[in-house]
């Protein structure tokens, strides 16, 4: 059994983002795509957007941001959200009831420039068939900015929990199926990028040195705390074994 999200959606959104690591998971990954926005508006799609929290920052841009959200009670909170934006943001955001799979015709088969699809993929069974559907609701130039969580790093979790029949299955490459511990490797990622045709141009490690930090860890990380994230995200060896990947593509 999966993640029933509607039970979940509160919890994610206050607790996880009142945390440091949520925080500095979302100041990190702003950070990383605005490095690729231009500085006039362009239109994004946010597949599985969750409360909203890089939705909204991208409207706030001044983006055009189309959000793709299955679970009810995450398109709650995030409407309880933009009750509490000014109208020129509020007026940006176009919040559907879809999922990943039904993206496409939802939008009437539009393409956007941005793609996002943070922190879904691995509560999916199916790798190939996701990364296929979000490039089909990529422009000709569009981009994409997938997060996941990081299978170097998600062996090390096996460990502390002693799972070592876990671990030697990661170590000998095989795919975990469990529903809630599925994590990916850079290369099989770039092996999807590479059957739809997509290059990869920089991939980053994120949660590198806040992974370990308590959940009572609360509020905005310090200026060195972020700087060294941000830093981190790009060099190996920590990327390696940061718990998420954050990896941006573009088409052939
Ligand atoms: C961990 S949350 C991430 C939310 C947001 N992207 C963020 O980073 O804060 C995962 C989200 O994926 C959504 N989701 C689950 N299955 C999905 C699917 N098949 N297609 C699109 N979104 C899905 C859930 O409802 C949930 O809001």
């Amino acid at each position: 059994m999966g993640i029933n999200w509607d039970e979940q959606a509160q919890q994610f959104s206050s607790d996880h983002y009142r945390t440091t690591r949520g925080q500095t998971r979302l100041l990190v990954l702003l950070d990383q795509v605005e490095s690729v926005l231009p500085s006039f508006p362009i239109s994004i799609i946010d597949v599985g957007s969750g409360p909203g929290h890089l939705a909204i920052e991208m409207a706030k841009r001044g983006h055009f941001v189309t959000c793709i959200e299955p679970s009810s009670s995450m398109r709650t909170i995030m409407r309880e959200t933009l009750d509490n934006c000014p109208k020129a943001v509020t007026d940006r955001i176009h919040l559907l009831d879809a999922n990943l799979q039904g993206a496409s015709q939802a939008v009437g088969g539009q393409g956007y420039d941005l793609v996002m699809c943070h922190a879904v993929l691995m509560y999916l069974p199916d790798l190939a068939s996701s990364i296929t559907a979000l490039t089909g609701l990529m422009n000709k130039t569009g981009r994409l900015s997938v997060v996941t969580r990081n299978k170097a790093a998600q062996v090390f979790k096996y460990a502390e929990r002693s799972d070592w029949n876990s671990v030697l299955g990661a170590l000998r490459g095989e795919r975990s199926e469990h529903p809630l511990h599925r994590a990916h490797a850079i290369q099989e990622l770039q092996e999807e990028l590479d059957r739809n045709d997509l290059d990869l141009d920089i991939w980053y490690g994120v949660r590198t040195f806040t992974e370990s930090y308590a959940d009572d860890t609360l509020g905005q990380p310090d200026e060195e705390l972020l700087a060294a994230e941000i830093m981190a995200a790009k060099m190996s060896p920590y990327r390696d074994i940061s718990h998420l990947i954050h990896l941006m593509a573009r088409r052939r």
